[in-house]
């Protein structure tokens, strides 16, 4: 009821306030409240990564150097290796931003071979994609570039050389890329939260790298792995985590070739909440989760158990192909100790959503893209394809600013291929006819052996030349490499030329 003017006047302004306030609490939703951290104060201090110092004052840049060189890190309590890395550290700093928020990276190459930085699934300008011949010159030893943009998208992501990549990304060169959303603390609310960098490295005999070249063309074939699992730069280390309190975590398959299925045992899932390029449509529990090389999740995990024990975090078999499960074994990951203290008995974990629009494929342009693998009859070389035409030979596919194109990817091959589109999403439409939910806006898309997936995918206004490849690294050397050439559309594109 509007009071009259007279009594307003009397009641001081606090007092006002204080009236109205738990009619005005009743109305509004719950006030936001930071979520807390639930884990003791040590919990991650010997898995969290490290991340570069931010030489910038303004709060919405961050601005930091970057060295590649060869450097000797320890991977397991006894074992040093001479690497590649950035900043003599594997993986490279974390790098974490808020989202819209730019960064400058001043990046000098002191590797004995030029080199580039690619940020895989960020939205960014051509001439910031890293991709030697397509978006800027190779970075040669010694020298300088600097790589500068607003970040668009809430996620993880993650960066590496697009130069040799096979070999660098094997030798050590990789980081985490996290991208942070504000309004994600309120929505998820789990404080304790991780980047975990998956990837492997090749030693030889005498602890060396090993040749990025074993087993030749078949090594090529199957795409080579390497012989030591290391997560974020280690061999099985250790995290402590509370029984009962969950956990968020954000995983990168940072492995050149390989692809990890990850178990955290009896009675534990991992709620996906979100994917590539940030939070999925609704979250979905999985008691596996599978990451081909190049791909992302966002995870919610409870460590459940008696206080003083112990969890295991393992990568299964994973069939991605002829060699990827015979005669192998699991691989150990993270120890996971439970604490001594009681446990946390909270609520339920977050149930997360996110409206994303399907794109109108009314008029979509369709593309169909057979991935496939020939033998030279001559000297019985493997050479993989796509339409049976390895990059060095391909044409590109040709788009305008702001098309839609339905991609059929067809794999006629017997390996699965992570298919990785530079600087766009992907949203997958169906895979062997069955249509894929929850949607998730991806940029790195697991095409299983003999299926075929479509996606759908919308270039914006940024022109280029955009590669996309298989992220077994191995593979897109290997001939499974080709361009999005997108451009203005050639009517418009000719118009300019006679005005
Ligand atoms: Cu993650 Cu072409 O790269
Ligand atoms: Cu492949």
């Amino acid at each position: 009821m509007p009071m009259p003017m007279t009594m307003r006047k009397r009641i001081s302004p606090i007092r006002w306030i204080g009236t109205l306030a738990p009619v005005l609490l009743a109305l509004l939703p719950a006030p936001s409240v930071a979520a807390q951290s639930l884990q003791p104060a040590d919990w991650d201090d010997r898995i969290r990564l490290r991340e570069a110092a931010d030489l910038n004052p303004d709060p919405r840049i961050v601005e930091v150097n970057f060295e590649a060189r060869v450097a000797t890190v320890e991977i397991a309590p006894d074992l040093e290796v001479e690497a590649w890395t950035y900043n003599g550290m594997i993986p490279g700093p974390l790098i974490r931003v808020g989202v819209g928020d730019r960064l400058i990276v001043h990046f000098t190459n002191n590797l004995p071979e030029s080199s580039t930085i690619h940020w895989h699934g960020l939205r960014i300008p051509i001439e910031m994609d890293g991709v030697p011949g397509y978006s800027q010159p190779p970075v040669e030893t010694g020298e300088s570039f600097t790589y500068d943009f607003v970040v668009p998208d809430a996620g993880i992501f993650w960066y590496h050389p697009h130069v040799m990549s096979a070999g660098q990304v094997g030798f050590g060169l990789y980081g985490g890329f996290l991208v942070e959303d504000p309004t994600e603390d309120e929505t998820v609310g789990v404080a304790d939260d991780l980047v975990i960098v998956l990837s492997d490295i090749d030693l030889n005999e005498q602890g060396e790298l090993a040749s990025p070249d074993t087993g030749g063309s078949v090594g090529m074939l199957f795409g080579r792995e390497g012989n030591h699992v290391l997560v974020n730069g280690r061999q099985m280390p250790n995290l402590v985590a509370r029984a009962g309190a969950p956990q968020r975590w954000r995983l990168v398959n940072a492995a050149k070739s390989r692809y990890f299925m990850l178990d955290l045992g009896e009675g534990h899932v991992f709620r996906k909440i979100g994917g590539d390029g940030g939070l999925v449509e609704y979250a979905e529990d999985h008691e596996f989760l599978v990451l081909g090389a190049g791909e992302r999740a966002d995870v919610i995990v409870r460590p459940t158990g008696e206080p003083g024990g112990e969890l295991l975090l393992r990568s299964l078999l994973h069939d991605r192909g002829y060699g990827s499960t015979e005669f192998r074994d699991f691989e150990d990951l993270i120890a996971v100790e439970l604490a001594d203290m009681p446990p946390y008995s909270g609520g339920p974990l977050p149930e997360t959503s996110r409206e994303i629009q399907p794109y109108d494929t009314e008029g979509a342009t369709e593309v169909s893209l057979r991935l496939t693998v020939a033998q030279d009859p001559s000297d019985k070389t493997f050479e993989y394809g796509i339409n049976d035409v390895p990059f060095w030979k391909a044409q590109p596919v040709l788009a305008e600013l702001g098309e839609t194109q339905i991609w059929t990817v067809e794999n006629t091959t017997a390996w699965s291929h992570p298919l990785h589109l530079h600087g766009f999403f992907f949203l997958v439409l169906d895979e062997n006819g069955d249509p894929v939910r929850p949607l998730e806006w991806k940029d790195t898309v697991d095409i299983p052996f003999e299926d075929s997936v479509r996606l759908a995918v919308r270039f914006d206004e940024r022109p280029g030349t955009w590669i996309f490849h298989c992220h077994i690294l191995d593979h897109a050397e290997g001939g499974l490499l080709s361009a999005v050439h997108l451009d203005l559309p050639v009517s418009q594109f000719k118009n300019m030329l006679e005005h």
